[in-house]
């Protein structure tokens, strides 16, 4: 039994594999959670990085808000579909009418557009397909520790454009949201950044946001980039999870990047996301 486990008796936890995820059972997220169970997920969050919680039913929408809040204010996404009377919740939702998946196709940490990205996203699932729509999760901390002594050094000081225009632009139309009321934020931030929390460093780019890496030529910047995303995506530092009916998914966007498989259509796949604000990264 390890600390955590210790700590709160009730509620167990096993790592999903040794390098990335926990899954969290015995506690129920319908209900608002008392300080014991909240301090228990807040440790395993910043030890497991991304958490599955398993046997759940469906969280009603103010209960997934309340969640959200315990970690910190809600961030407001600039451009996807809200739920009605919930502008923090983010409806993900594909069906035989989609023409886009929910989130990009690409490995990503949230919004990383942003001059404040979320610091972590929590995900329930409640219609999923009979099967696949996996979502894919990679450590961004072990993408950082497998790097040489040199290339950190080279990285270390180095800033990068993370650009939002040519993902949101068009993208949520067939869900109603024109491009008049979307924001495509854009913003600089390390290549390496220092998690608040926990004190570690973790690559901080990704293939969907990240345009070009400051005061290098476009060539230079290509070549580190796609050195970097190629780096990131090394099987060794990935997962891959198979959502059960009303698995909630809570992942850091500060030390993970994850991507959601788009091969069910023309199946269904539904689910509320909320997010919360993170910090300017350093
Ligand atoms: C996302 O990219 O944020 C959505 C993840 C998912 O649908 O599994």
């Amino acid at each position: 039994m390890d600390d955590l486990n210790k700590l709160n008796h009730k509620i167990e936890i096993k790592p999903f594999t040794p390098n990335l995820g926990g899954v969290i059972r015995g506690i129920d997220l319908s209900k608002k959670l008392n300080d014991v169970d909240l301090t228990t997920v807040k440790e395993a969050f910043k030890k497991y990085q991304v958490l599955f919680f398993q046997k759940q039913s469906e969280i009603p929408p103010e209960i997934q808000v309340h969640l959200g809040k315990s970690f910190g204010p809600l961030h407001v996404h600039p451009a996807a579909p809200t739920m009605k009377g919930h502008p923090e919740i983010f409806e993900i939702h594909t069906h035989k009418d989609s023409k886009i998946s929910n989130g990009t196709e690409n490995f990503h940490s949230d919004v990383s557009c942003d001059k404040h990205p979320p610091l972590g996203t929590m995900l329930q699932l409640h219609i999923l397909p009979e099967c696949g729509g996996d979502t894919l999760f990679t450590n961004m901390y072990m993408a950082y520790d497998c790097l040489s002594e040199n290339m950190k050094m080279f990285l270390q000081n180095l800033k990068a454009w993370h650009e939002s225009e040519h993902i949101y632009k068009g993208r949520y139309s067939e869900r109603g949201v024109s491009d008049k009321d979307i924001l495509c934020p854009s913003s600089l931030h390390p290549v390496i950044r220092t998690h608040p929390e926990t004190g570690k460093k973790a690559i901080f780019v990704n293939r969907s946001f990240t345009t070009k890496i400051d005061g290098m030529t476009s060539s230079e910047s290509k070549a580190i980039l796609n050195f970097l995303f190629d780096h990131c995506e090394d099987l060794r530092f990935q997962i891959r999870y198979r959502w059960n009916k009303n698995d909630m998914a809570f992942w850091d966007n500060r030390c993970t990047m994850h991507r959601a498989v788009w091969d069910y259509y023309p199946m269904e796949r539904k689910g509320r996301r909320v997010t919360i604000k993170g910090d300017e990264p350093k």
